[in-house]
Order: structure tokens, then sequence, then C-alpha cells
């Protein structure tokens, strides 16, 4: 056995499950017992889903990043912590060992103090994937302040949103970054966001793409110079700051149903002890394995499966800076390849993106150190499973369907690698801890074992969000309300006679395109801020590639502009405003909206119709004006 708390077998899972929902506290201390932690806790559960209210090891003292890399000295202090690929696959890849990533950690946490960072404070992080990112990121946390990393693709007046409601007085970036055949001004963008945020007082600026950037004197300083200060003053060591088992680790804004992205907040001890435990029970991670997780640091896939979960258990864990198909389609699999990767964890956007390419690029790639692949973010239709298990697998692989969400911090069902069965297009079983449950429409829970609802979970895991960040209230009435005593995900499931699930996507109005969550009412926003649309509605449809495409319907109000040309700047206000990932597939004019007699838009309607359902729509007798329907379908693009 590699991990104490590793489980191998079959029946050791339907064992660790058993007792891990009868005596939750007694599996949880002697789990957590595997960590290092400054003081023991004194409770490891106290809960109620009410209020809600979530504490796990209380008493607990610690420093993640102490569990992260000092521990990993001792005997591991030469092993790689990260390998870094760049988006050129001529330039020079990077690693770090053990050793040298706690000395640039502790280097840089402690450029951070010299900038006056506190702990508690909240240090946003805008970079592209350079191990400076991954660097900046436990740096924080080595100091307690709160990291909140904003994924790259995001624009001005999002980061802006997120800053003030974060209040985050320190913003970390690059000059720019490498995205294929791009260089993306990140500076720039972040100039234009400390516009609105006058309460930033230091950005720190990395060098990567050496674009001309603008530096303000008094608030902008270079990551270069401000190591160089803290060289000459000798002493690289930065005492890890002890941190409660409850203080926050970090926060991450995710979408919801309403216009506002929230800050999903993860606690320091129970997050680790989830991500790592998930981590090596998922993977069937074994010590000495390259771990490649193709995500974005800026999403929680990268927070929990590129840094926390693999450095927690003193893994090696591939960093990517570029895009699946540049220089072209065979990108992955010169990477897994030339770093012998073992395991390799991607979306089905992903895979079905470079299925489109066919089995060119594949050929004279060694792809026989893998043992273990995954998939998460979305459902995994079967014609990419089969694809992605005999192309890159080669019949030999599992794959591991990963369910989970950025408030649930790691991995909640899914098949365990070699030791649970995989079923395509199924996420499978409950992970030790988890309690799931399948809800009909009254909030009744479905106790038949073949049931299909709204999948809630009954109990605390260690992971689970804490609260959203300044709003404890919206935390509760979006997770706890609807369904009272359980936390709701969202989504909609199936369950077999076995006790497999399968995740049937999203029930409320949140969108997931290419992996991506997107919030219909977040889309709807931007659009009505463009000049001259009275009003819109937005909803998901199947998409080939991405899974699911946004569909706008749009109310425009008479102008001299051509119709064609006002779609180009709704589709820039929604770029502007959000981001380029948030931009419809379809924009759709329309005189009217199928709304009911109390104004309410019946979005099912609008579903079927973008679908490219004509004839089935439903009941459509309770709308004020059913002509608009007949009026969309016309008007709908073939
Ligand atoms: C939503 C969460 C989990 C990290 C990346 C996305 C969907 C996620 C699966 C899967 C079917 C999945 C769900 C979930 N989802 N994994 N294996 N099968 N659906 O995190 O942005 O918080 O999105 O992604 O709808 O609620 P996220």
């Amino acid at each position: 056995m590699n991990y104490p708390h590793q489980i191998s077998t079959l029946e050791q899972y339907d064992i660790a499950y058993k007792t891990s929902i009868e005596s939750p506290e007694a599996f949880w201390d002697s789990i957590a017992r595997n960590f290092s932690w400054r003081k023991k806790w004194e409770k490891v559960l106290d809960w109620n889903f009410i209020e809600p209210k979530i504490e796990w090891f209380r008493g607990g003292k610690l420093n993640i990043t102490e569990n992260c890399l000092d521990r990993h000295l001792l005997s591991n202090a030469n092993t790689p912590a990260l390998l870094w690929e760049s988006n050129d696959p001529e330039e020079h890849h990077r690693v770090l060992t053990y050793k040298e990533l706690h000395f640039k950690v502790s280097q840089f946490a402690n450029v951070l103090i010299n900038n006056g960072v506190l702990k508690g404070d909240r240090v946003c992080i805008y970079m592209g994937m350079v191990p400076e990112l991954a660097i900046a990121v436990l740096a924080c946390a080595r100091i307690g302040a709160v990291h909140s990393v904003i994924f790259g693709g995001f624009s001005a007046q999002s980061i802006a949103d997120r800053l003030i409601d974060a209040h985050a007085t320190f913003v970390i970036t690059c000059d720019g970054a490498f995205r294929g055949n791009k260089a993306i001004a990140l500076k720039e963008v972040i100039d234009d966001a400390l516009v609105a945020c006058p309460f930033v007082k230091r950005t720190i600026v990395l060098t990567r793409t050496r674009q001309p950037v603008s530096m303000i004197k008094g608030r902008d300083v270079w990551w270069e110079d401000e190591i160089r200060k803290v060289e000459t003053h000798g002493n690289p060591e930065c005492k890890a700051v002890e941190m409660d088992a409850e203080d926050p680790l970090f926060i991450l804004y995710t979408s919801g149903s309403t216009g506002k992205p929230k800050g999903v907040v993860h606690s320091c001890a129970g997050y680790m002890v989830w991500a790592n435990y998930t981590f090596i029970n998922v993977f069937n991670y074994h010590p000495g394995e390259v771990h490649f997780c193709t995500a974005d640091i800026g999403w929680i896939t990268g927070h929990s499966y590129i840094v926390y979960g693999p450095l927690s258990a003193g893994g090696t864990s591939l960093m990517f800076e570029g895009v699946p198909t540049f220089p072209d389609a065979g990108r992955f699999w010169d990477i897994v390849d030339k770093f012998k990767v073992n395991i390799l964890y991607t979306a089905p956007t992903a895979i079905r993106s470079l299925m489109s390419f066919g089995l060119k690029p594949l050929e004279g790639k060694d792809l026989s150190s893998l043992r273990v692949l995954g998939t998460v973010g979305e459902p995994i239709n079967e014609e990419a499973w089969h694809w992605y298990s005999d192309n890159i697998g080669k019949g030999n692989c599992p794959i591991v369907d990963t369910w989970w969400q950025t408030e649930t911090g790691g991995v909640m069902i899914s098949n365990m690698a070699g030791v649970t069965p995989g079923i395509p297009s199924l996420a499978t079983l409950p992970l030790p801890g988890i309690l799931p449950v399948l809800l009909d429409e009254n909030g009744v829970e479905i106790t038949t074992q073949e049931a299909s609802g709204n999948l809630c979970i009954k109990k605390p895991w260690p992971g689970m969000l804490r609260t959203t960040y300044g709003d404890h209230e919206r935390c509760r009435t979006n997770y706890f309300v609807m369904y009272p005593n359980f936390y709701f995900t969202g989504d909609g499931a199936t369950r077999d006679m076995n006790g497999n699930y399968r995740i049937t996507g999203r029930v409320d109005d949140v969108l997931n395109v290419s992996g991506h969550r997107i919030g219909t009412a977040e889309v709807e926003n931007a659009i009505n801020m463009h000049v001259g649309v009275i009003e819109s509605a937005v909803v998901g449809f199947p998409h080939d590639i991405k899974g699911q495409g946004i569909y706008a319907y749009v109310i425009y109000s008479e102008g001299t502009h051509e119709l064609s040309l006002v779609r180009q700047d709704v589709l820039k206000t929604v770029t502007r405003l959000i981001g380029a990932i948030a931009k419809p597939d379809v924009i759709q004019f329309v005189t009217g909206l199928p709304k009911t007699r109390s104004g309410k838009i019946m979005r099912r309607i609008l579903r079927k119709i973008a679908e490219g359902e004509t004839q089935n729509l439903g009941d459509t007798s309770t709308l004020l004006d059913p002509t608009v329907v007949d009026e969309i379908l016309k008007g709908k693009e073939v």
C-alpha cells in the first residue's frame, strides 16, 4: 500500500464506504492523522444544513503548504513536484523538485509580506499557466492570505466585479499569456479592471511575454524586482503561518442562476483532506507517477488536481501552458510521450474536439506509459468514452468519470481506477463519505433503487464549501433552501439497480459550455446592456463539441443598423462584460418572447425550439400570446 488511506480493492471500498457513512467522525479522524498538524483537532465534525454551519477538525491548527511542501523535504526533496511544458514546443520545459518549489514558494511568500500582504487579505491572481501561478497560489496559502484565482479568459468587467465582491487589495498577474498562436495582454485587462478598483494597493507583474505594459508608480511592481529585494535580504525561509482548520483557504467565483457569480469559500483543513483523499483514491495514484491534469488553475479542477491534491500526496504534477490543438492536434500525445505521463485527466469537450481530427495526430506517439484516464466537467457521451478508451488507453486504462463541482472541492461520484468498475457515460458510485440522494419535485427522497430525480447530498463531507464570500445568506438560499436539510447540487441524475449514478445535467438555469459553467441570467444581463436591446432570453442547446451551446433570443428595437452588424455588436458587448467564453453561438432576433400571464418567460419552449423541435412544444395554452411561438419558429435559421 502506498498511502495509509488508499483503497486498493472493491472489498476495501465497500468497508470504507460503510464505515464512512455509519461512523463519519471515526472514519475522518483516522484519515486526518495522515497529515501534518501544528495542533490536533478537538472535534472532527459539527454541522447543520439549516444555517448552514459546517466545521471539520475544529480546533486543529495547520498550514496546507507544510503538507504540500515541507513534509516532503525529508525523503522526497529531489522528487519533481511540478513539471511544466510551455505553449511553445521549442521552449525548454521546466522541472521544479520539492526542494526547489519549497524555496520558490518561500521566497515569493516573503515578497508578499514585503508588499504588505497580511493573513486574511484577499489576493486576486490573474495569470497564464506558468509555474509562477502555482507558486503564487501556494505563497498566499503559506502566509494565510486568501487567494482568488480568476481564469485568464474573463474580461476586465468580470475581474472588477470579483475584486469588489472580495474586496481584494492585491493582484498578481503577468504582462501577458501565451495561448496557441496568441499572446493575451493580461496586464492590460487588469489595468482596465483597476479603473473601477482604487482600493487595490499593489499589483505584482510577472514577465512572460514581455509585451509592452503600463506600470504605474506606487501601485505596480515587477515580480522579478521584488524577488531580487528578498534575495539580497538573505534568508529565503518563510515560516508558514499557523491557520485554524476552518480559516478560509481560497475563494473561487462560479456562476449560478442569478446574474452575479458567487465566491465559493473553501476551508484550510477540510479542503486539504478531501483534495488529497480523492486524488489518491480516484486516480489510484502511486508515488513517482506523472499526473497530467489539463485544466487551467483558474478552475477548481486545477486547484484540486494540479496543485493541492498531487502536492499534498508528494506526487508529480504536470502543468501545461498551451491548448490541445497548437501547434497541432497531437499536442497532448506529444506531452504524454515526452514526460511518460501515467495519468491523464481532461474534459469531454477536449476529447470530442481531438476526435474530430481523426487518428493521424496519434501516429508515432508512444502512449504506453498511460495507466489511468479521467474526465471531468460534463457528461461524457459513449462515443467519446470509447474513442478515449480505445485510442488513448489502448483498451488497457480504466477511465474515471468524475462528477463534482466548484462547491464540492473534490470528486464526489466516480469510479476508482482499478478498484471499482467504470461504465461508459456513468459517474457510477459515491466516494466514501458521500451520501447522495435523489429527490422528486416535491422534495421527497426517492427510496427505490432505480430512480431519477434531483441530486442532493445528505451529509457533510470535508471538502464542501463553507459559505459564499461576504454573503452567507446567499449560500443558504442557493444550496440549502430548496430541499431543507440537504445540499442541492443543481444537477439531475438517475440511479440504476446497482446504485450507479448517471448525471443527466443541470436542472437550474446554468449552462455547461465546454465544461465551463455559465449562468443564463448572467448572459442575459450582458446582452440587455447593449444599446437597443429590449429584452433577451438565453437557453442551452446540444452542441457536438462543446456539449452545450448558448442560444440567445433577443428583442431589439428598430434601428438604423443592419441586424447582421447588431449581432456582432451584441457579441462584442458580451465579450466585454463577461468574456469570450460566454459568447452566444446563436442569436435570433425576435419580436416577442413566450410569456405566461404572470410575465414569466417559458424557457421550456425556447429550449425546445433551440434544440430544433418544431412540433411538440408542449402546452402553450397558458401563454399570454401564443402567436409569438409561431413567429419565433418562422424566424429560426435552419
Ligand atoms: C457542474 C459543475 C468539477 C470540476 C469542473 C466543473 C457538471 C461536472 C461532471 C461529470 C456530468 C458533470 C455538473 C456540475 N459536471 N462533472 N463527470 N458528469 N456532469 O466544475 O464549473 O463547478 O461545474 O459540472 O453539471 O454541477 P463546475
